[in-house]
């Protein structure tokens, strides 16, 4: 069942300057969306890791066409599994939308080419989906899963919440967090009163043939209103509660409004309801403070979901398994990729349930890793980029959500938007910004390169671990690496991890070591504006 349901078109049309075709993800800044942001690029507020315990991350990725049809989505892994089967459906609903619209796409591009002997790059299709705890404890879970659907240029991104009662994996509606029905009342007053006085603002600015054209407008207006905030269940089913103490009512499009003004919302102080609520609820929201769990608590409690979510891919059958690698008899510190041979292994679109596994296998090969990972992903699994960084792997900046950021319908702003605030949540969780950025899909341009200002990190060799689904074939691909290749791995596919033991075992009897991307090319310094995929002049 959808619960609640808002889209950032509302945010677009007040900071129309952010959001030409491209619009910025509003609960990131914390900032309800009625209340826009002014300006994007706001860092967001110091995220609370404690309300993603227990939460992993689960992506899924397809590149179709030439590229001309993306799919880059992610959704929540608990430790129930009747959320976590809830969550596969709604994700897998979105996926065959997908497939039907990038087909559409694809077959408009193929006729458009057959008749006019030309290619356009207007006919992609790309749909993203990633999501964010909005509150959580123990007994409860409230999910917002953020989709972007961007085709021919345009773009639109919404929010669907999904509430969960987390020891039976029960989903919950928004009826069922109240005592009863007296809160359908108290929203219709509320939101009738925002609305109203808003539609009276925008209209006395507006220009009309006459007084009685304007009176005409707001009695219109008004019983639109009246009508769309009625007290009735169906009215009020996009409920959005935040962990800012503020609760935003959204309403569909055309529901209180004309369609142009899209889905419109109203962000309430969460007490306005507060007495209605009830008392686990209340509790969750911190509205009875003495008796919410702490969230330190709530660690411990849902502390077993570690272990038994992460997952420890098996190794890779015995028979292609290379002999015993020959240990280095450098030290980290004492390797010169000048004078030795070196690889950098790096590994994109992370940190995902499969991450933790990866981290134990290159702890117990003592190998040095470069993570590319995702601003919206770090912030869940902070606890496994913590891990990642403390353990000497090298932090990398694949952006916020995977945007293609060569599409011309994304702005300067939001590119630096997307590097900006994805090294914001990395330096809150290792206390350093990523020190290179990899675009997602390769994407790049002279104009990506310039705005984002960071030195880009390609690739050498790539084994295409997310076409071929085979441990053995991705290992063979990268086994046979040269020195100063950077190598291309994502940790979201299980086959890439179970390839990662042989692969170490044949890149290093062949006496090669394996370095982070900044160690491959020290002393030289990776430089803003500049892309670099491989070591140059690498000893044999
Ligand atoms: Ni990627």
């Amino acid at each position: 069942m959808r619960v609640f349901r808002f889209s950032l078109l509302l945010v677009c049309l007040l900071t129309l300057a952010a959001c030409q075709t491209y619009y910025v993800p509003a609960e990131v800044s914390k900032t309800p969306a009625a209340a826009a942001p002014e300006d994007p690029e706001t860092p967001a507020a110091v995220f609370d890791a404690s309300k993603y315990k227990g939460v992993f991350v689960f992506t899924i990725e397809e590149i179709e066409n030439d590229g001309r049809s993306l799919l880059h989505i992610s959704y929540p892994v608990t430790e129930q599994d009747a959320i976590n089967a809830r969550m596969e459906e709604v994700t897998q609903e979105f996926i065959a939308e997908y497939r039907t619209t990038a087909a559409q796409i694809e077959k408009a591009y193929q006729d458009y080419k057959k008749e006019t002997g030309r290619e356009a790059a207007t006919f992609i299709t790309h749909y993203r989906q990633y999501f964010d705890v909005a509150v959580a404890n123990e007994n409860l879970v409230f999910f917002d899963i953020v989709r972007s659907i961007h085709t021919g240029g345009t773009g639109n991104t919404f929010v669907v919440g999904y509430i969960f009662d987390r020891r039976s994996g029960a989903e919950l509606s928004i009826a069922d967090l109240f005592v009863d029905e007296r809160y359908l009342e108290r929203l219709s007053t509320l939101t009738g009163e925002v609305l109203e006085e808003r539609a009276r603002r925008q209209i006395a600015d507006l220009e009309y043939e006459s007084e009685a054209a304007r009176k005409e407008a707001l009695a219109w207006t008004l019983e639109w209103i009246e009508e769309g905030t009625a007290p009735t269940a169906e009215n009020f089913d996009n409920l959005l509660f935040r962990d800012d103490d503020t609760v935003l009512v959204a309403f569909d499009k055309y529901q209180v409004a004309a369609g142009v003004a899209g889905v419109v919302e109203v962000a309430l102080p969460v007490t306005t309801i507060a007495d209605l609520l009830k008392p686990e609820i209340r509790v969750l929201l911190g509205i009875d403070s003495e008796t919410a769990t702490p969230r330190s608590e709530i660690a411990r409690a849902l502390g077993h979901a570690w272990a038994g979510i992460k997952q420890s891919p098996t190794v890779v059958a015995e028979a292609f398994m290379p002999p015993a690698a020959q240990a280095s008899s450098l030290t980290e510190d004492e390797i010169n990729c000048y004078e030795v041979p070196c690889v950098a292994l790096t590994f994109d679109d992370g940190p995902s349930v499969f991450t933790e596994g990866l981290l134990d296998i290159l702890k117990e090969h003592e190998v040095k890793a470069t993570f590319f990972i995702l601003g919206s992903r770090a912030r869940i699994q902070s606890e496994t980029v913590s891990r990642t960084f403390e353990e000497g792997h090298e932090i990398g900046n694949h952006t916020w959500d995977h945007p293609l950021l060569t599409d011309p319908g994304v702005s300067n702003e939001h590119i630096r938007w997307q590097v900006q605030q994805t090294d914001e949540i990395i330096t809150q969780i290792i206390g350093e910004p990523s020190v290179h950025l990899r675009p997602p899909y390769g994407a790049y341009n002279d104009r990506v390169l310039e705005v984002a200002g960071v030195p880009f990190i390609f690739w050498s060799v790539d084994p295409v671990d997310w076409r071929d689904r085979d441990a053995e074939i991705v290992a063979a691909r990268i086994g046979d690496a040269p020195p100063g290749a950077i190598i291309l791995a994502h940790d979201i596919h299980e086959t890439t991890v179970e390839a990662v033991p042989a692969i170490i075992v044949a890149l290093k009897n062949r006496g090669i070591h394996f370095v982070t991307v900044t160690k491959l090319f020290a002393p030289q310094k990776l430089l803003p504006g500049y892309v670099y995929s491989q070591q140059p002049d690498a000893p044999n």
